[in-house]
């Protein structure tokens, strides 16, 4: 929940590909060990409910981040009720930052992404309960810097890309986010720690494993 004290992780994800289904699931990288953190520089980001805060009001917790799905197809948003689950571990903070950039699976505007969520993908009335912040971009020449540190820091997970007619930006770099629903883990102090493949479950037991050992070091 927001204003856990604790653990603060990173967890940054992108979109589900279905070209690449079932490849790398699982996967995880180490990121550099640095005293870089994602609060060096100042950011503001507005929430979708319209409420901006700054980044920082999430130092010492623990942090998710997620690309949200418009228009993917296989099922594309079943990660969102295991992202609610993550969010009520103690200390852990489930950012999502929607995306357009991969497949455009994200056209909706900002103002409705929540009602998709709600009533299409996942549907059901879903809600997520973190802090869903309005669309930007990730890779290529406008990435948010943000989302450039956390590339900075953290190798690859796959080289494997979606085909260029499915990513909408450039230049394509080496260490470009893959796909929508792509993770980062960051820990309290706001270094990132992990980054995950895109197809990697929210709740997977290694993703499980590297929050608890945050919450514990
Ligand atoms: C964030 O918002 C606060 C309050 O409106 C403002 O004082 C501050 O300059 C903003 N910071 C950035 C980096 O935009
Ligand atoms: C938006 O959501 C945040 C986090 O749940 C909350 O603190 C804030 O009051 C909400 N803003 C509005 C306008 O509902
Ligand atoms: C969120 O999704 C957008 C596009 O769907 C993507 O560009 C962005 O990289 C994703 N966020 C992260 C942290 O991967």
């Amino acid at each position: 929940m927001m204003g856990h004290t604790g653990v603060a992780l990173a967890l940054v994800v992108a979109l589900f590909c279905p070209a690449l289904a079932h490849r790398a699931i699982g996967e995880r990288s180490k990121c550099v060990s640095s005293s870089r953190t994602i609060y060096d520089t100042p950011f503001n980001f507005t929430m979708l409910n319209g409420t901006t805060v700054p980044l920082s009001k999430f130092r010492g917790e623990i942090h998710i981040t997620i690309n949200a799905t418009y228009l993917s197809t296989h099922g594309a948003n079943w990660q969102y009720p295991l992202f609610n689950a993550l969010q009520e571990l103690e200390g852990v903070t489930v950012l999502g930052f929607p995306c357009n950039q991969f497949g455009l699976q994200e056209p909706g505007a900002n103002s409705e992404i929540l009602k998709i969520l709600e009533h299409v993908r996942p549907g059901g009335g879903f809600q997520p309960n973190f802090p869903m912040f309005e669309k930007l971009e990730v890779n290529g020449e406008n990435a948010h810097p943000l989302f450039k540190f956390l590339k900075d820091q953290c190798n690859v997970v796959t080289s494997q890309f979606a085909p260029k007619a499915r990513l909408f930006y450039e230049p394509i770099q080496p260490n470009d986010i893959e796909w929508n629903f792509h993770k980062f883990l960051v820990d309290q102090e706001g270094r990132a720690r992990r980054r995950y493949h895109h197809n990697t479950p929210p709740d997977a037991a290694i993703v499980r494993k590297d929050i608890r050992f945050l919450q514990n070091n």
